[in-house]
């Protein structure tokens, strides 16, 4: 069968991974061109990069669902992305709250904005106009962020931090070693007994926080297990995703210095260049769903139980929706069509989150690194196949 479909999908024969991570988009431009629906061997999935379809596929949780075996369900249990139909919508549900743009509004900008700020003073060590954005900044700004909305002690974040390193390379364990594994699951349990304190603290004490939220819920409440899978997954989405979101918004905009004047021009202006970056460079690239049974893209054949990646970078700059989609322009109308955060019943929980440290991290830059710019010594630019970020990011200012 993968001896036909090589013939079949020549160019998806071709995609290498390691290609991916350095520079993705020729690849995905000349697989929408020619084959936007194709087999890649290196991964045993299939491929799409055409808008249009990844749109139909998101769409269509009955024929394409998350609801299978996966190492991030191994790892987290049963959580609101990898469950479907009215448990997911229900684990959802009780989750969206404290992450309405209007509640962060009130809730999480004036204390955000504050540890920005002292973020940012620290970036500037040694009395040097240089910093390192992404570990300086994008980082712990992620963590903090999370951690707050969730209602997690932030004297948690060194263990936080911890268990994160071992998730990470427990869901990209791809050989299946049993050691990762188990190391992963039992950074999940560390996890779950930690959180015990944390609930019954929340529950003599309500904070507005999302797990004081849960915790204090009396109508069809979450059990502690459903909590904890749902708040592992909200940890572990809102750490390396907003941390690469914002590295990369950061390295669009200076990497395009004529483009920053107009954008931060409004509030507005801002928004939509954050949008353009989030098409551009998306930190997530690809969303992943298993066929619920034999069917077909484009005429293609999908068997049941194979999994289809949505290639959210490809589709971001399908020149069918997006007009010269290479191009950064940060005044793009239409910029927030991309589905950077994914469509449909899984649409990203935290993207109001992230889009606010987002502007928080650039308005704080501006307004206090004068004459910010790129460090030409020290260039680094976004990669990786999955996620892509910098390794580092460093910049300069002047004043
Ligand atoms: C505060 C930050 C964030 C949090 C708490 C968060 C959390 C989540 C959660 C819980 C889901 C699952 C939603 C569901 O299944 O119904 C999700 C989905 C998703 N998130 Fe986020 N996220 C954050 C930031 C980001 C960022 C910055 C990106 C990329 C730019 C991103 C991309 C996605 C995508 C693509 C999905 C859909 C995955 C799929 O459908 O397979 N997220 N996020």
């Amino acid at each position: 069968m993968s001896e036909r479909r090589i013939d079949r999908f020549p160019l998806g024969a071709r995609v290498r991974l390691a290609d991916l991570t350095v520079d993705p988009y020729p690849i995905f431009a000349e697989l929408r061109e020619a084959e936007p629906v194709t087999w890649v061997p290196e991964i045993g999935r299939w491929f799409l990069t055409r808008r249009d379809d990844v749109l139909a596929v998101l769409r269509d949780p009955h024929l394409f669902t998350t609801d299978a075996p996966s190492t991030i369900r191994d790892m987290f249990g049963a959580h609101m992305m990898t469950t479907e139909g009215p448990t997911q919508i229900r684990y959802k549900r009780k989750c969206l709250p404290p992450f309405h743009a209007s509640r962060l509004e009130t809730a999480s900008l004036p204390p955000l904005t504050a540890e920005v700020e002292r973020m940012a003073e620290a970036l500037q060590s040694g009395g040097q106009r240089a910093g390192e954005v992404r570990t300086g900044l994008a980082r712990p700004v992620a963590l903090h962020s999370v951690l707050s909305v969730l209602g997690i002690p932030l004297s948690e974040t060194g263990r936080v931090n911890e268990w994160y390193e071992h998730f990470a390379r427990s869901l990209a364990n791809f050989a299946g070693d049993p050691d990762v594994r188990r190391t992963g699951k039992g950074a999940a349990d560390a996890f779950g007994r930690a959180l015990e304190p944390i609930l019954e603290e929340l529950e003599r004490e309500p904070d507005g926080s999302l797990l004081s939220d849960l915790v204090c819920d009396h109508v069809d409440p979450l059990t502690a297990e459903e909590i904890r899978s749902n708040a592992l997954i909200i940890l572990f989405g809102g750490i390396e995703t907003t941390e690469s979101m914002i590295a990369n918004a950061v390295w669009a905009l200076l990497s395009h210095p004529e483009q920053c004047t107009p954008a931060r021009s409004s509030e507005t202006s801002l928004d939509l260049a954050i949008e353009e970056t989030l098409r551009w460079e998306p930190a997530v690239q690809s969303a992943a769903r298993h066929a619920t049974r034999d069917t077909e893209i484009r005429g293609v054949r999908i068997s049941k139980g194979e999994v289809v990646h949505c290639m959210l970078g490809a589709a971001n700059r399908d020149p069918a929706h997006f007009h010269d989609p290479d191009r950064f322009d940060a005044t793009r109308r239409n910029a927030g069509d991309h589905l950077s955060f994914a469509v449909g019943r899984h649409f990203c929980l935290g993207a109001p989150l992230a889009r606010l440290e987002t502007r928080i991290v650039l308005e704080t830059l501006w307004s206090r690194c004068p004459g910010l710019r790129l460090d030409p010594d020290r260039p680094g630019a976004p990669h990786g196949y999955e996620f892509r970020k910098p390794k580092t990011l460093w910049v300069r200012w002047v004043g």
